[in-house]
């Protein structure tokens, strides 16, 4: 059984990032990294320059969450940076020449599924990625409420990948909390992603080790 928590620097406050980080550290598995250029989701947010900052000051895993129109123009500048893997969205289409770059940048190999996606569009791919990212929102913005039909989904994926044998880990994106975390972990998700739930706490480190036991308590991927 693994648990991760990955949360999203999108809640944290960008003019004191590092310390909003150094805050929740001993809780964080991985720092997910939400990036929108506008078109692919109407919000605007953070590239390579912040990854490059964020890399200079920790060790963490820095899992860029690219919702973006052309991922391929952008993944050599992340892998510079020094992102340490990307997700890419699968309603681009066939990710193949992506996944191929990627993996030819040493970076880890995610696809996203948005909440109206089925997992059929991710099947042939499994045996070539690292981490399917199931999006438990709509992609765009922090706080919004967990959508708990995509729970039928993480089970789906769950149940192709271990048939399979595979090792991708199963990561859930969007209204996590300690609320959400024991429902997603029951249906198999291994990486909790949670923004609102951490950085607007009182206690951002109380509230990501509450997500950790929860996730824990449904049973863990
Ligand atoms: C939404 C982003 C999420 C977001 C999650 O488009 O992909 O990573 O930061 O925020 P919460 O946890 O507040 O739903
Ligand atoms: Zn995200």
């Amino acid at each position: 059984m693994t648990v991760k928590i990955a949360p999203s620097i999108l809640s944290a406050n960008f003019a004191r990032l590092a310390e909003e980080i150094d805050r929740v550290r001993p809780e964080s598995d991985l720092l997910h990294v939400d990036v929108m250029d506008g078109h692919f989701v109407p919000n605007l947010t953070i590239g390579p320059p912040v990854v490059a900052s964020l890399r200079e000051h920790t060790d963490l895993y820095l899992d860029c969450h690219l919702m973006v129109d052309n991922p391929g123009d952008l993944l050599d500048d992340f892998a510079k940076a020094g992102a340490s893997g990307c997700t890419v969205h699968v309603e681009l289409g066939d990710p193949t020449p992506l996944i191929a770059r990627m993996r030819d940048l040493g970076l880890g190999v995610g696809l996203v599924l948005n909440p109206p996606t089925p997992v059929s569009a991710v099947e042939a791919y499994l045996d070539a990625i690292d981490l399917l990212l199931v999006m438990s929102v709509n992609p765009g913005w922090g706080g919004q409420a967990f959508i708990p039909e995509v729970l039928e989904k993480v089970r789906a994926a769950r149940s192709l990948i271990d048939g399979a044998g595979l090792a991708v880990e199963i990561e859930i994106d969007g209204g996590i909390s300690a609320d959400t975390a024991a429902a997603a972990a029951e249906a198999g998700a291994d990486i909790f992603v949670a923004g609102s739930a951490i950085f607007h706490a009182d206690d951002p480190l109380a509230s990501a080790r509450r997500i950790r036991e929860q996730a824990l308590s449904g049973g863990g991927g």
